[in-house]
């Protein structure tokens, strides 16, 4: 396997991702869109691919000029077309019987090894700390939300992640359940400005080879 860079479609997409705070607010992504980027961005990987990740799309203007209140007045997230928060779901482990019955039924696994992977989730899983598996859901939030970045600028679009907000005041505000958490707002909308760009660390002080 070639271990050079090609000029292969994720390339050109990781390159010309940036984080776009500038967008155009009268530019809307409609619903079908929005469905299909977040859909396809559930190939993401998750700890026992338990999925812990839940999205809410804000795209009523007044509820995100309410948002933008607290999250520090950033003006990306009223003239984006859409906020869609990223959420860890700390109970992640309630989904594991549709989950692996879903393996099942498509083929992927056989029913011991199912019977298996859910014993041991839920011998571990509800055991662990509540940090620690606030730590794994945020983990997984973080890549689903790469993915979707990524998709969205395939599609033509432009996003930038904001941990930027009130966690707090944001669960209260759509009266999350207790264990539901905001990860991170993502604005997604048609640029009207360019991002300003962003440098990067050299290779040599961030990995270590031995
Ligand atoms: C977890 C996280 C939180 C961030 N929070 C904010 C934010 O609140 N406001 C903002 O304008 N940008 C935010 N950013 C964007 C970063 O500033 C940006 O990714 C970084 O400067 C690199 O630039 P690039 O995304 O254009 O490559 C955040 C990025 C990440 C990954």
């Amino acid at each position: 396997m070639s271990t050079t860079k090609t000029q292969s479609n994720l390339y050109t997409i990781m390159e010309e991702r940036k984080s776009v705070r500038v967008y155009d607010p009268a530019f809307k992504i409609p619903q079908v869109e929005l469905e299909a980027i977040i859909q396809e961005a559930t190939s993401a990987p998750s700890s026992s691919n338990l999925q812990p990740w839940r999205f809410l799309v804000i795209q009523d203007e007044a509820v995100k000029t309410e948002l933008r209140a607290i999250a520090n007045n950033q003006e990306q997230v009223e003239t984006s077309s859409a906020i869609i928060a990223v959420l860890g779901n700390a109970e992640m482990y309630q989904q594991v019987e549709q989950i692996y019955t879903q393996n099942v039924a498509e083929g992927h696994m056989g029913e011991a090894q199912k019977d298996l992977m859910i014993t041991n989730t839920l011998r571990t899983y509800p055991a662990a700390p509540l940090e620690v598996r606030k730590n794994i859901a945020t983990f997984d939030a973080g890549l689903i939300s790469m993915q979707l970045m990524l998709i969205a600028k395939e599609k033509g679009y432009d996003t930038v992640t904001m941990g930027g907000f009130d966690k707090e005041k944001f669960a209260q505000r759509f009266e999350l359940p207790e264990h539901i958490f905001p990860v991170v707002l993502i604005a997604i909308g048609k640029a009207a400005a360019p991002a300003y760009g962003s440098s990067r660390l050299p290779l040599k002080d961030i990995a270590r080879f031995i």
